[in-house]
């Protein structure tokens, strides 16, 4: 049984069916990618996961049907998100980024900590710090960090919820090619560590290498599933990405700013 299993997830936008009948799993402990391209649905499935957007089907998490619960409840009980474009509060230091999301959940701690931040839980969050080799960044503002060092911070803000799954939109979005390593890297050592991520990345590149296995949407329809090795192998896949819809660079940017990986699915090397 897996950690995060969705059965018939399905959601519709109007009349338009943007996530249509959608089987996953999570694994505990596992990395799972989510990938496709522009528009194939990934975000609203997330969205549908963590109780954002009303969804049909059902999502069980650890075991435990979640489909009624209000995305609070769900993140409540350990089902934790990063979002496609994270915002950090700038006036706040890296460490009371972190203090403030491990208690967003309660909204009277949270109000309290306007007035008065907590710091019994420190110890905790630097040890996500240092898990991410951002310690030396505690007491920093966020506005003097790289910006592969605040997207590092947004997993970090994810972390100090304390989730069991982690869904990932895009968390190496504007990173640049080492950056965007170094982050996987981060990434897998979490799930080495225990955490069970399910990652939605446009770099193909970081997700063959870095996930465990991998789904492929296209218009809202899985197309394939598989390890990496599959997926590589799969004309399915590598139709979606270089189909004619896809080319030329008729779709510069997405959401994020950045194009659909164009590389050929198959000639996308580990150590690129
Ligand atoms: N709130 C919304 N209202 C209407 N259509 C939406 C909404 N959110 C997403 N969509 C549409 O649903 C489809 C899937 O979007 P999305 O999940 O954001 O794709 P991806 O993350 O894979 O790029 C797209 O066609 C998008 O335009
Ligand atoms: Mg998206």
């Amino acid at each position: 049984m897996g950690m995060l299993t969705t059965s018939g997830l399905s959601v519709s936008f109007g009349g338009k069916r943007a996530v249509d009948s959608f089987d996953l799993d999570v694994k505990a402990g596992s990395l799972v990618g989510l990938i496709g391209p522009n528009g194939a649905g990934k975000t609203t499935t997330i969205d549908a996961i963590t109780g954002f957007v009303p969804a049909q089907g059902s999502v069980l998490f650890d075991g435990t049907d979640i489909s009624g619960l209000s995305s609070t409840m769900r993140a409540r009980t350990g089902l934790g998100r990063t979002w496609q474009s994270s915002e950090l509060f700038d006036d706040l230091t890296v460490m009371e980024n972190l203090q403030v999301a491990s208690e967003r959940v309660d909204v009277r701690g949270f109000l309290r900590d306007l007035f008065r931040p907590r710091n019994d839980d420190v110890s905790e969050l630097m040890v996500i710090l240092e898990s991410l080799d951002l310690a030396d960044s505690a007491d920093v503002l966020p506005t003097d960090l790289s910006h592969g060092q605040r997207k590092l911070v947004g997993v970090a803000r994810a972390l100090a919820a304390k989730p069991k799954v982690l869904c990932m939109d895009e968390p190496a979005a504007g990173l640049d090619t080492e950056e965007s390593q170094t982050l996987g890297g981060r990434i897998r050592a979490l799930v080495d560590g225990g955490l069970s991520v399910l990652l939605i990345d446009h770099d193909m590149g970081l997700v063959l290498t870095i996930c465990d296995y991998l789904y492929v949407l296209d218009f809202g329809q899985l197309i394939a599933e598989g390890t990496p090795a599959e997926i590589r192998a799969n004309s399915k896949v590598i139709t979606a990405y270089l189909g004619e819809r896809h080319g030329g660079g008729s779709d510069p940017t997405g959401d994020d700013g950045a194009p659909v990986d164009g590389a050929p699915v198959g000639e996308v090397g580990v150590g690129e």
